[in-house]
């Protein structure tokens, strides 16, 4: 019996008949930051997400000796200080990530009873790095899941199809994706499918931003507050827009008892501002420059369609018109950005309609 994984379950429409000896579609994405799995509610009427931080942690039994671990909120919450992302650079680096990445999505499958008569669709990032992609791919092979059928499809691609429609709209477009996660920021064209001309960096990253809000927080009290990365993580995601950013006060214990409340104006939304420049400037430099010598007329058809946002970093309210317009003024012509309702489930959800055609 493993350690119970808590995860947040939420309903998205969908709509996931399926015939009763059908084995169940399941789109399942291994984020560094989150994993999600996305799949049929039990009497079909919907699509139950359900999303966990990809961590663990270990303790001893203080009774057996046994070493027990911990998963997802749990264990970033209890062990700060011991908790461990296995996938920190955004694939498995080594035999002992892939392991504990293995455990994690067992006891992840087994506490949702995800069943393994199934056919699942894993959002695979698109990372320059085969030995991590391989160790992935022997996580996804040993999972228990996955009896009738395993397939992967790139996450910038499953992130866009929640985006054009209800159906697999995408899948039969012309179009750029730019995936804004923790570890990678990431820019492809598709066409009909077939993504060309990649892009990643690991420099552009929701990660890096978390970095930096630590350090502006430190800046902007004055040396005063010091918070972890995790903490910067959160007053990203709870705070950061860029239509409304309001000025938030929080409180930290000081060492020698008391407490001291601080009010933050700058640090959050400065990081993200100059992360969106950063976006901006690869996007339009490195990656349209590269599709413009690669491919002249997919770059010229796709600027005419949407440019879909995907990933965690695309929640931030406003970004999505703020990513248009600092585009619009690099290329000096108009461009059209959009994205899924849930960038963050997005891709899963995509990945969950390829299983459902695909079964
Ligand atoms: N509501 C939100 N507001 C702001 N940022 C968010 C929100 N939700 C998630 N994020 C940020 O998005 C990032 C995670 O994005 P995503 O889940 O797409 O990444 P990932 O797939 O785990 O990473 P990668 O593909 O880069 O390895 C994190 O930096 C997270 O803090
Ligand atoms: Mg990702």
């Amino acid at each position: 019996m493993c350690a119970q994984v808590d995860a947040e379950i939420e309903e998205v429409p969908g709509d996931a008949t399926t015939g009763e000896d059908d084995a169940v579609p399941v789109g399942v994405k291994l984020g560094s930051t989150r994993t999600v799995v996305a799949l049929p509610t039990e009497d079909g009427s919907a699509i139950k997400t359900i999303r966990t931080l990809t961590c663990l942690a270990s303790y001893e039994d203080p009774l057996t000796g046994e070493e027990k671990y911990l998963y997802g909120e749990e264990a970033a919450t209890e062990y700060p200080d011991r908790v461990q992302f296995m996938l920190r650079s955004g694939l498995p680096e080594d035999a002992d990530r892939a392991e504990l990445t293995e455990q994690f999505f067992g006891a992840v499958i087994e506490s949702h009873d995800i069943p393994e008569d199934s056919a699942v669709v894993y959002a695979i990032p698109t990372i320059d790095n085969p030995a991590g992609l391989e160790n992935l791919q022997n996580v996804i092979e040993n999972s228990p899941i996955g009896d009738e059928l395993i397939e992967s499809y790139p996450e910038s691609l499953c992130g866009a199809i929640p985006a054009f429609g209800d159906g697999l709209e995408a899948i039969e477009e012309i179009f750029i994706a730019v995936n804004m996660g923790s570890t990678n920021l990431e820019a492809s064209a598709y066409r009909r499918g077939e993504q060309l001309s990649p892009t990643t960096t690991g420099a552009i990253t929701g990660n890096e931003v978390d970095r930096i809000i630590a350090n502006y927080v430190e800046e902007e009290t004055q040396g005063r507050v010091n918070i972890d990365i995790t903490t910067a993580r959160e007053y990203k995601e709870e705070h950061a827009d860029f239509d409304n950013f309001e000025p938030f006060t929080d409180v930290i214990q000081q060492p020698g008892g008391g407490s001291h409340e601080f009010t933050i104006e700058r640090s959050v939304m400065d990081a993200v501002d100059e992360y969106l420049d950063d976006v901006v400037e690869e996007f339009a430099n490195s990656f349209l420059s590269q599709l413009a010598s690669d491919n002249m007329k997919v770059y010229q058809l796709a600027l005419d369609r949407p440019i879909v946002l995907t990933g965690g970093m695309a929640c931030i309210p406003g970004i999505v018109e703020e990513f248009e317009s600092r585009v619009e003024q690099a290329l000096g012509r108009d461009v059209e950005a959009v994205t899924a309702d849930r960038p963050d489930l997005a891709a899963t959800i995509g990945a969950q309609r390829i299983a459902a055609r695909l079964a």
